[in-house]
């Protein structure tokens, strides 16, 4: 079964979740002497960053990477590694390693290769992965009508990386695939707002991307909510 957790407002969300991976940061510490957290980009989870930011922790043992990465400039206002390196990688944080998505190649595809081999030196499995989730009921960059969208959601597939060219979003884009999240020691989703919940309630029905996540039993996902 699916956790769900509920919160009044969007700024105890982000303190209780910061609080929780938090937690599952450092339980992973002390049990293999590192930790690995993969984040979404997106709007929703700037305000748990901040708060993650300040959690004590040995910082210098946490691994942090991307669920998905946007194809630009690691500079620009849509690269999901600026968003990181802004939010959460300040303070004590910024003794934690990342790891990033983006490489000099023109193309995700050109990238593919190297990143994967940059993902090789993150402790796998994640200790933690957030994912956010799209009005069009993307998760990750699993994007409806995506021409690779079943590669990316092939549950047997040994690949960790995938790249996808969305129709419903702009820029090309690096992704976890379905298998990287699914082997994750914990999966959360990250959402706020009716809109997205009621996009959640349908996404079996719909057959929305992240249906791949809520709908599967071998790694039961913890919904974070609120208005
Ligand atoms: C991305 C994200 C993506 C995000 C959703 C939700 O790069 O866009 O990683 O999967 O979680 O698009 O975005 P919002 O939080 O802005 O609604």
């Amino acid at each position: 079964m699916n956790e769900a957790h509920e919160y009044r407002d969007r700024a105890s969300l982000d303190r209780a979740l910061a609080e929780h991976i938090a937690g599952l940061l450092r339980e992973d510490i002390v049990l293999r002497g590192a930790a690995s957290l993969a984040v979404s980009g997106g709007s929703t989870p700037r305000g748990m960053f901040a708060c993650l930011a300040v959690q004590p922790l040995p910082w210098d043992h946490a691994h942090i990477t991307l669920v998905d990465e946007r194809w630009v400039d690691t500079d620009s206002p849509d690269s999901n590694e600026r968003l990181v390196r802004e939010t959460l990688l300040q303070g004590a944080a910024a003794a934690a390693h990342f790891t990033g998505m983006k490489s000099a190649h023109a193309t995700a595809d050109t990238g593919l290769p190297e990143m994967s081999a940059r993902l090789a030196n993150v402790p796998l499995p994640f200790t933690c992965v957030v994912l956010g989730m799209g009005n069009d009921g993307h998760t990750a960059s699993w994007f409806p009508r995506a021409t690779n969208l079943q590669q990316l959601l092939d549950a047997g597939s040994d690949q960790l990386l995938g790249t996808c060219d969305p129709v419903t979003a702009p820029h090309q884009r690096m992704t976890l695939t379905l298998p990287a999240v699914l082997n994750a020691r914990k999966i959360i989703l990250h959402i706020t707002g009716d809109e997205k919940r009621s996009v959640l309630a349908r996404a079996a029905d719909e057959n929305y991307p992240v249906a791949a996540i809520t709908e599967q039993h071998e790694n039961p996902v913890s919904i974070w909510w609120a208005p």
